[in-house]
């Protein structure tokens, strides 16, 4: 069994190295473009270019090392359709947005964002404690990263909110669903946290009007993708005080261009998309595992439902 691997890191010799000791049986090699390539039973890929489409086109699976597949679907109609396309489905990934979401979501509840810009101003100065009946956080994307998020989240006994496209029942969670239920949620929400895929019906989903939406105060935490958030109204809407802070990972432009505004506002926390990044050795376990089942003609999770986007 042959498997195709691209990469843009370089890094593809340890990702060949981790394969030959998780899955012994299969030979991996390394995409190049202009090379020719051997027939190949798998693909696994991470924001592939155009070029590689045609290999694609001829193996039974293809892995996307990464949960979002925005990158891989921007292709349209020249991405094979007969392939399927499979994400990763945590791999290690839930832990790391429950970590960095936690994080962002307590230093803002327990102002150590204010305390540090006192700290540099040296000033000892006790503030007001936020409490908790106001500060309700709400995930959008009710997945396998938003619903891990919500899980860390309710240890600190913040009153929780999710939305998703088909209506979820999660206990401590108040679940709303679809374009229906979006303004409800938005007006019940303090902190909003983003963890949806990209598709056509997600891309500038937190505009002006919809931020707008949010309670007085809010802070607004995305890690999904930078196409989601209109980036100079969530500016404007920190600016005339409607919004207190972001905590952002994801840009439309990456990395943030150095003359982006954000760069300028401290009330906004910039991370390079590092939130859950994709690790070698869970990702290829997972991947193993779903080849093993895949081979014995058995369904896998994670599989694209290229319909949906997602
Ligand atoms: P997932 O398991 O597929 O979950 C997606 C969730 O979004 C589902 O609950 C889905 O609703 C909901 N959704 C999709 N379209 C919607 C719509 N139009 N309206 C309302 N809800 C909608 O995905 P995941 O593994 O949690 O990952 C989510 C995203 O996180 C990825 O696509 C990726 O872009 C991003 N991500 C970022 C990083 C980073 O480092 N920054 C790392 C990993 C992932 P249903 O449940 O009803 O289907
Ligand atoms: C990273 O952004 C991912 O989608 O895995």
């Amino acid at each position: 069994m042959r498997i195709l691997l691209q990469r843009l890191d370089g890094k593809e010799a340890e990702w060949i190295s981790e394969f030959a000791g998780q899955l012994p049986e299969a030979e991996v090699i390394a995409w190049r473009e202009g090379e020719s390539i051997p027939d190949c039973y798998y693909a696994a890929v991470f924001r592939p270019p155009a070029a590689m489409l045609g290999d694609l086109g001829k193996v039974r699976a293809i892995f996307n090392l990464g949960a979002g597949v925005d990158a891989l679907l921007k292709f349209g109609e020249a991405l094979p359709a007969h392939v399927p396309l499979v994400r990763l489905d945590d791999a290690g990934m839930g832990v790391q947005m429950a970590e960095y979401v936690s994080h962002a979501v307590l230093r803002h509840f327990r102002r150590f964002d204010d305390y540090e810009a006192q700290a540099r101003a040296g000033i000892w100065q006790p503030l007001p404690a936020f409490d908790k009946v106001d500060f309700p956080v709400g995930v959008l994307g009710l997945g396998v990263l938003g619903t891990r998020v919500l899980d860390a989240l309710a240890q600190f006994e913040f009153p929780l909110r999710g939305w998703s496209r088909s209506q979820k029942h999660i206990d401590g969670v108040d679940c709303f669903a679809g374009e229906e239920g979006l303004e409800a949620f938005l007006r019940g929400t303090r902190v909003l946290i983003c963890l949806l895929p990209l598709t056509q019906d997600t891309h500038n989903l937190l505009d002006r009007a919809r931020l707008s939406m949010l309670l007085p105060g809010a802070y607004v935490i995305n890690v999904a993708r930078g196409a989601h958030l209109a980036e100079p109204d969530l500016l404007s809407l920190i600016r005339s005080g409607h919004i207190a802070g972001a905590t952002l990972d994801v840009f439309r432009n990456e990395p943030l261009p150095q003359q982006h505004p954000f760069w300028q506002e401290p009330r906004i926390t910039i991370t390079p998309h590092v939130s859950a990044n994709t690790l070698r050795r869970e990702s290829v376990a997972q991947i193993a595992a779903k080849i093993r089942r895949l081979q014995a003609g058995e369904p896998v999770a994670g599989t694209v439902n290229r319909l949906q986007g997602y």
